[in-house]
């Protein structure tokens, strides 16, 4: 045991140089018989965790589809967060840690059955704790850890040629939206394409949205036909485009403040127009990877546990810089509550994403980022299958905001009305629509969504 936890620490050192982690650990890998060894409490949430003894341990039972039991059976919660790591609510704590895994050479081990060193917390953020992690059992009979193969030897400064035969080829082979060349991005490099994108470094493993059920379908058939937070009886609650720029992967933090800011806009009537730091998230949060990548859940969640500040607290740079200590009057804005749409990762559809845009603001949502969806200037999106040759990633993992939806008077075609963070001078003065309904390139996956705390004045 006590070679395993100084595994476990080295692992956890290593992983600040680490990205948007490349574990690749799916539900089944993870479910079963857990057992966690905590460290002491009474500490907040300025806890570093490497390097922590385990006080006590008790052990966990995580099952299908969502539900944890303790020893006494008593019933919590957990969830998948991407192929990342696990949150678990138990017995009024919070606990969450990434999955371990091992780097030799090109070959990264996820290790589902062992999680780094995590935080736990009771669920109002004053007591917190340190532990991690060891699956005992599976829940599932005959999974075995998973190898992924790092795709690092690809040469990162190939840069992006002349690409006006690639728009004209996706302009000819489909008539329901337009492609342009963005002069912006020639001679940038396949680095500079990650950075555009959530990571480097990560494996894809979406789920597939599950079916609609009977009370889900009554309640879209009452939502508006159309619908966007920039026109609620002639109201804009929707902040303006981001730009995350093309040297740092943070659109994971870009849209969760874009999420918060307009959140915080319908809750107030439009009284309370904060812009958030993505910066802070950026340098500040141990819950994602700076630069390199990150989830809106888990920068949801930095809002629930640290608190997001303004912008003008530590403006965007774009940069992984250390987290520094800001002026006093540099408050914080919370959230009450972050959570996958449907309830845990896995649950999502088109119709649950509906009920929560409209019900309570807009939300976020992931795709897979194909070379044509870069040439994207306006109509409603979907994956030509044509790749320019450039990019031999092919796609990559993105977020964007979803701010509203529609059916387009002509073709009928349903869409979805999404807020990029690539500036006003990408797509339709900085958004896009996209086919709604067949879960294009991932969109009705995985969908996220909060609750700020309103503050007071
Ligand atoms: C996790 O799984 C790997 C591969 O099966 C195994 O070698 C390792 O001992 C397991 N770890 C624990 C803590 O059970
Ligand atoms: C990640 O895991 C999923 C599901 O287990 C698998 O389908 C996928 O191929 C894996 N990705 C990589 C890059 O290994
Ligand atoms: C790209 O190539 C086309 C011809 O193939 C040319 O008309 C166009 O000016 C070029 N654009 C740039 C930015 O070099
Ligand atoms: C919200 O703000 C609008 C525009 O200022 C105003 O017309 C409306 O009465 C307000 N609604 C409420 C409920 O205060």
């Amino acid at each position: 045991m006590a070679a395993g936890l100084v595994t476990l620490v080295m692992l956890f050192a290593l992983r600040a140089a680490w990205a948007d982690t490349p574990a690749n650990c799916s539900w089944s890998q993870v479910a079963g018989l857990w057992e966690f060894h905590v460290g002491a409490g009474g500490s907040d949430n300025r806890l570093k965790c490497s390097g922590f003894s385990p006080v006590e341990m008790f052990q966990l039972t995580l099952q299908f589809p969502d539900v944890v039991l303790d020893e006494d059976g008593n019933k919590g919660f957990w969830t998948m967060i991407y192929n990342q790591g696990f949150e678990v609510v138990i017995n009024q704590r919070k606990y969450f840690a990434f999955s371990s895994f091992m780097k030799e050479g090109n070959v990264v081990t996820s290790f589902c059955n062992t999680t780094f060193a995590g935080w736990s917390h009771d669920l109002f953020g004053r007591d917190w704790s340190c532990y991690y992690g060891i699956r005992l059992k599976p829940g599932v009979p005959d999974v075995e850890p998973v190898t992924t193969r790092l795709v690092q030897t690809i040469d990162q400064k190939r840069t992006l040629r002349n690409d006006s035969d690639f728009v004209k080829a996706i302009n000819s082979v489909q008539r329901s939206w337009k492609a342009v060349t963005y002069p912006k991005y020639h001679g940038m490099d396949l680095s500079n394409m990650a950075s555009m994108v959530g990571g480097h470094f990560s494996a894809q493993n979406y789920p597939l949205p599950v079916a609609m059920d009977e009370s889900t379908r009554i309640a879209v058939s009452h939502l508006p036909k159309e619908f966007d937070w920039r026109n609620v009886n002639g109201q804009n609650f929707v902040p303006d485009v981001k730009d995350q720029g093309n040297v740092c992967g943070s659109c994971y933090a870009q849209v969760t403040a874009a999420v918060l800011e307009s959140r915080l806009r319908i809750m107030t009537n439009n009284t309370l127009k904060t812009t958030m730091s993505t910066q802070d998230v950026v340098s500040c949060s141990q819950y994602s990877q700076a630069c390199l990548g990150g989830f809106p859940y888990l920068t949801a969640k930095y809002a629930q546990d640290f608190g997001m500040v303004e912008e003008r607290c530590n403006p965007y740079h774009g940069y992984s810089t250390p987290c520094k200590p800001y002026h006093a009057d540099c408050r914080r804005y919370y959230a009450e509550d972050y959570h996958y749409i449907g309830g845990y990762y896995g649950a999502c559809n088109e119709g649950l994403m509906m009920l929560e845009l409209v019900n309570n603001g807009p939300i976020t949502a992931a795709l897979d980022v194909f070379d044509d969806f870069r040439h994207y200037k306006s109509g409603i999106y979907h994956h030509t299958g044509l790749q320019n040759g450039w990019n031999p990633f092919q796609f990559t993992d993105h977020v964007t905001t979803f701010i509203g939806y529609g059916v387009d008077a002509t073709s009928g075609e349903k869409y979805w009305i999404g807020q990029n963070t690539w500036g006003t001078d990408w797509g339709d003065l900085g958004y896009f629509k996209i086919r709604r309904g067949t879960n294009e390139v991932h969109i009705e996956s995985i969908g996220v969504a909060m609750t700020p705390i309103v503050p007071n004045p």
